[in-house]
This record gives structure tokens, C-alpha cells and sequence, in this order.
């Protein structure tokens, strides 16, 4: 067997002060073929961290502590990642307090049948290992975020349910309006723009292809009117999936209740990674988002487009930064170093 490497996981402290009656549920079971390797999607690295990994630690950083992670079987390498990251975090726990309760958990979907099924199999492993929720269904929010989206930010969570919470609602869709909406689900509303449906690209009219409003697939909702509606979600459609996407329009449908309208800004940040291109295309948004946050501190990049900074290296101020260079893993670099062309520090990870 090949050997498997630890993830380079960035403790990640809550900004936020644990968010009580919020469950969090991050779907990662999907094939990912689209990327065309053996490797499963979630397990790609992004800046030396898993795809999966960047998204757990959005929502730790929004305050949700109860995180259950939903994985295929035959994901091992994936399930041993987040194992990794799982004993990292209780190790973290220990030594801070605020985190007390904090639980990332796995739960198994055995067939990708598509994000509704993904998501009723995430709040099930939530459920089972907290039997007493299930009294308090609707005390509670359930805030499904994607496996695939590793550059939204713990603050975008946070307002995002912040929003939800505020206007009441029963399920808030979360969407955002692209240059190229491209194969995203497309967010109909009416003429006073209140929303209808979430249509997936497959099974849109051409006119509806027109449509810019795009789902960033992110999903809050209470918890009573998920469990109540994701067994009801049917399949009848061009991917033969239980869509998580139809469970808006089924709330509205059943006069059910609310369903509000939440949208965000910047598109870089909600990306779906679905291919080698967006890969590469997001590596670059967020290296150039790690350099800025260094740069704020006093480094200077000499060509900030040549070099390569993992999120676990940390920088002293007075730094300077010359091009081609490959800094990874727990490297620090000290006061006042000019760091050469061609430097390769890998730390220890
Ligand atoms: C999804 C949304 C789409 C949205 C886009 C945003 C649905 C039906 N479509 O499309 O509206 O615009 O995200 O990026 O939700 N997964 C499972 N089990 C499954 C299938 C998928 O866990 O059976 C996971 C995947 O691992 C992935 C996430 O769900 O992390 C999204 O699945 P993906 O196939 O990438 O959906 P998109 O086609 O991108
Ligand atoms: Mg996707």
C-alpha cells in the first residue's frame, strides 16, 4: 500500500463564539469524474490541504461545531484524511476551552445518488449520534455546505445564517450572480423577484440557460422541515438524482413556509471545483488571497505569481520573497530573511 501523508491541517480557532442549535453537513461523497483522475475529488490538494478539509474549516471558522462529513465507502483516502484531521482537532479541543463540544463526525453515503440523498444520509449521521436532536428538530438550523467549494469564507457562513436566522425563514438558497454561469443550477424568481424553483443546468429550458442567478448549492434550513422533506425529494430528472436543490420549491409548494433569498458578492469564493481547470484556476485565487493577508503583515513578494506559500507557513515581518520559490508545510520564516530563487522548504507536515 502506498503510504498516505498527513493533510496539513491550519488549526483553526472559531472567530466566532460556538454557534448553539446549528448543525453543520458537508456533502464529499460525490465520483468527482469530471476530474479524470483515480484520486476522489474531495481529496485533491488545494495549497497542500484537501478539498474536504478547506471546507470543514469554513464552518468552524462561522462558529458551527457539530460537523458531520458525508463520505462514500470507497473513499478511503478521504476518510482517512478527515480522521487525521478529526484526532487533530480533539488534540486542539484539549487545550481550548471555547471549542468544548466541537465534533466532526462521518457519515456514509453507499451510493452517490445525488446532493438530497447525500444530504438526508449527513443529517441521519447527525441524528443518530445525538438521538435527543431529534426532539428538537425545529429549535435547530442545518447548514449543508459542498465538499467542492474550499474558498468560501467562515464569514460568508456566518452571515449566511446570520440572514436566515434574522428573516426567519424556513430554507434560505444561497445564491450569486456569475460572469459565466456555466454549468451551475440557475436560481428562477418571479418578476418581484421572490424565488420559484432551482433549476440544474441539465434540465433547463434554453431560456432559462439565460438565466445569471446562479446556486452556490449551499442549503440552510431548519431542521424539521429538512427531515420532513428530504425523503419526499423525487428523481425525476435528466441526472435520475435526488436533487438537494428541489427542496426549496417543495417547502414553497406545501405552503410550508418562507423560503428566503440570500446573496453573496464574490463569485471566486463560492466556486465549485468540477475539473483539473477549476482546480488550478481556484489554486490561484486563494494563493493570491494567502499572499495579501502576508503582505498586510510587512512580506514583500518580489513576483508573487511565481511563488508557492502554503496557508500553514507563517512569516515575521521584514521578509523579502524572491520568485521561484516552493515554501510548504509548517515552514516559519524568521525576521529580516531574504528568501532566494529556487528555495524549496517543506517544513514538517
Ligand atoms: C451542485 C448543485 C448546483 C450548484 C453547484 C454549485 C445540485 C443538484 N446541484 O452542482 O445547483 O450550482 O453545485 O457548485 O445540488 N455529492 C455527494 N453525493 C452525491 C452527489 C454529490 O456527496 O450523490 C457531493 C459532491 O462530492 C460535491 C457536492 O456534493 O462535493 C456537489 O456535487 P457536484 O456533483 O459537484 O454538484 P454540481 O454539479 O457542481
Ligand atoms: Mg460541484
Amino acid at each position: 500500500m502506498m503510504p498516505q501523508s498527513t493533510p496539513r491541517v491550519v488549526p483553526v480557532s472559531p472567530e466566532r463564539p460556538p454557534l448553539e442549535n446549528t448543525l453543520g453537513v458537508i456533502l464529499a461523497a460525490g465520483l468527482g469524474k469530471r476530474m479524470k483522475t483515480s484520486l476522489p475529488k474531495v481529496a485533491h490538494s488545494l495549497l497542500g490541504k484537501p478539498l474536504v478539509l478547506w471546507a470543514i474549516d469554513a464552518l468552524r471558522e462561522a462558529g458551527v461545531v457539530d460537523i458531520t462529513v458525508v463520505l462514500s465507502p470507497a473513499q478511503t483516502v478521504v476518510a482517512e484524511k478527515v480522521r487525521a484531521y478529526v484526532a487533530n482537532l480533539s488534540a486542539m479541543v484539549g487545550e481550548d476551552r471555547a471549542e468544548a463540544g466541537a465534533c466532526v463526525r462521518i457519515a456514509w453515503q453507499t451510493e452517490a445518488k445525488g446532493t438530497g440523498h447525500a444530504a438526508l444520509c449527513g443529517l441521519r449521521g447527525a441524528l443518530e449520534a445525538n438521538p435527543s436532536l431529534v426532539e428538537r428538530l425545529a429549535e435547530l438550523d442545518v447548514l449543508v455546505g459542498f465538499g467542492d467549494t474550499p474558498a468560501v469564507r467562515g464569514e460568508t457562513f456566518a452571515r449566511y445564517l446570520a440572514s436566515h436566522r434574522a428573516e426567519k425563514n424556513k430554507v434560505t438558497v444561497f445564491a450569486f450572480e456569475p460572469e459565466n454561469p456555466r454549468g451551475y443550477g440557475r436560481v428562477l424568481t418571479n418578476e418581484q423577484g421572490a424565488f420559484i424553483a432551482i433549476r440544474e443546468e441539465k434540465d433547463c429550458t434554453s431560456k432559462e440557460c439565460e438565466v445569471r442567478l446562479s446556486n452556490s448549492g449551499f442549503l440552510c434550513a431548519r431542521g424539521d422541515v429538512l427531515h420532513d422533506v428530504l425523503p419526499r425529494l423525487g428523481n425525476g430528472n435528466a441526472a435520475g438524482e435526488y436533487y438537494l436543490t428541489d427542496v426549496p420549491a417543495l417547502v414553497l409548494s406545501g405552503q410550508e413556509g418562507r423560503v428566503g433569498l440570500f446573496k453573496g458578492a464574490d463569485e471566486k469564493e463560492l466556486a465549485g471545483v468540477n475539473s483539473q481547470e477549476q482546480l488550478a484556476a481556484m489554486a490561484e485565487y486563494v494563493q493570491a488571497r494567502v499572499l495579501q493577508g502576508w503582505m498586510e503583515k510587512g512580506v514583500q513578494f518580489l513576483a508573487p505569481k511565481s511563488t508557492y506559500v502554503e496557508p500553514t507557513v507563517t512569516f515575521d515581518a521584514d521578509v523579502v520573497v524572491e520568485p521561484f520559490t516552493y515554501l510548504a508545510g509548517n515552514t516559519h520564516v524568521p525576521q529580516g530573511t531574504r528568501v532566494k530563487a529556487g528555495t524549496r522548504w517543506e517544513g514538517n507536515t
